[in-house]
């Protein structure tokens, strides 16, 4: 473990969760397969795990939950996210209990605004989170899916707390963010969590991850998951060992200097 995130020490990478227990509704179908690979997962090293209360209607957090229950809650670090129709001050309160409640934990290392919503004050947002903090809820805020404007608007509002991170869309092939809220972000103090990193693991029609996934042995996806761990701390999501394993071998080589800006300038 070499990563910091939230002024944790963490896994190199975290482990998503969309589409574990279903996407939208609950699909509690391979419900055994999934919280047998996030053990896996964990056991392999990773402890940090990505949630929200959206994903599966809540049954995802329950997958979590579980899985989770067998180890020390304080090696890991969990993250929810509340959805954004719960943004009000009651609701978020009664959103992040009911998280809590469904992950069979006391506590959350990082809450996140899943995403934006302008019919609802930030500041009062915000508050709402910071409460969540001082009553040991919730060890660190967070926001996800902010641009530049959103994020200096929820720093202005940020009285008693920091924000933390932003939970952002971030790979090889979307690589917009480095050109305005990567930068933001990094002047400003706030960790860049990196989402879809590895494009769904679609990352084989590029030419320029597969030359230098050959020069280290690797392979394309575990290229594209040290791009952006250059800049972000990214949360791949795989329920198969296979995979795992093969995202874990991205730990295992460093892209050099030169490697790394042959990527960046061209695709
Ligand atoms: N804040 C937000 O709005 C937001 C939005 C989207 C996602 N997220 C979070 O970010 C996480 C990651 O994003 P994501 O799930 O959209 O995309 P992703 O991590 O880029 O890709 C996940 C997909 O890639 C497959 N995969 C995993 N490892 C692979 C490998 N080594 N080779 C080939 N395919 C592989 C997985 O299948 P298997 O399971 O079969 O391995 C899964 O279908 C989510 O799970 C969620 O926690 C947040």
């Amino acid at each position: 473990m070499t990563r910091s995130l939230c002024k944790r020490t963490v896994s190199d990478f975290g482990m998503g969760t969309w589409g574990v227990g279903g996407k939208s509704a609950p699909d509690p179908k391979e419900d055994d397969l999934h919280v047998e690979s996030l053990r896996y997962a964990i056991d392999k090293g990773i402890n940090v795990i990505d949630t929200a209360e959206m994903y599966a209607s809540g049954h995802t957090e329950e997958l979590v939950g579980k899985a989770i229950s067998i180890y020390d809650r304080e090696d890991l670090f969990i993250i929810t996210k509340v959805w954004n129709t719960h943004l009000m001050r009651d609701d978020l309160i009664k959103a992040a209990k009911h998280s809590l409640e469904r992950l069979h934990t006391s506590y959350a290392d990082l809450y996140l605004i899943h995403w934006p919503n302008q019919s609802v004050p930030i500041g009062e947002t915000i508050s709402a989170m910071e409460q969540l903090v001082r009553d040991g809820l919730v060890r660190s805020i967070g926001v996800s899916n902010f641009g530049v404007t959103e994020m200096q608007e929820a720093m202005d509002a940020a009285k008693t707390c920091d924000i933390a991170a932003n939970q952002i869309e971030y790979s090889y092939g979307k690589r917009s963010p480095e050109n305005d809220i990567i930068p933001f972000c990094e002047k400003s103090g706030v960790e860049v969590i990196a989402y879809t990193p590895i494009m769904k693991g679609n990352v084989n029609s590029y030419d320029s991850l597969r030359r230098i996934a050959a020069k280290h042995d690797a392979t394309p996806v575990q290229v594209a998951l040290r791009y952006v761990m250059r800049k972000s701390y990214p949360i791949p999501k795989s329920s198969s060992k296979g995979n795992i394993d093969e995202l874990l071998g991205a730990n295992a080589f460093d892209l050099t200097d030169a490697e790394y800006m042959q990527l960046h300038d061209k695709q």
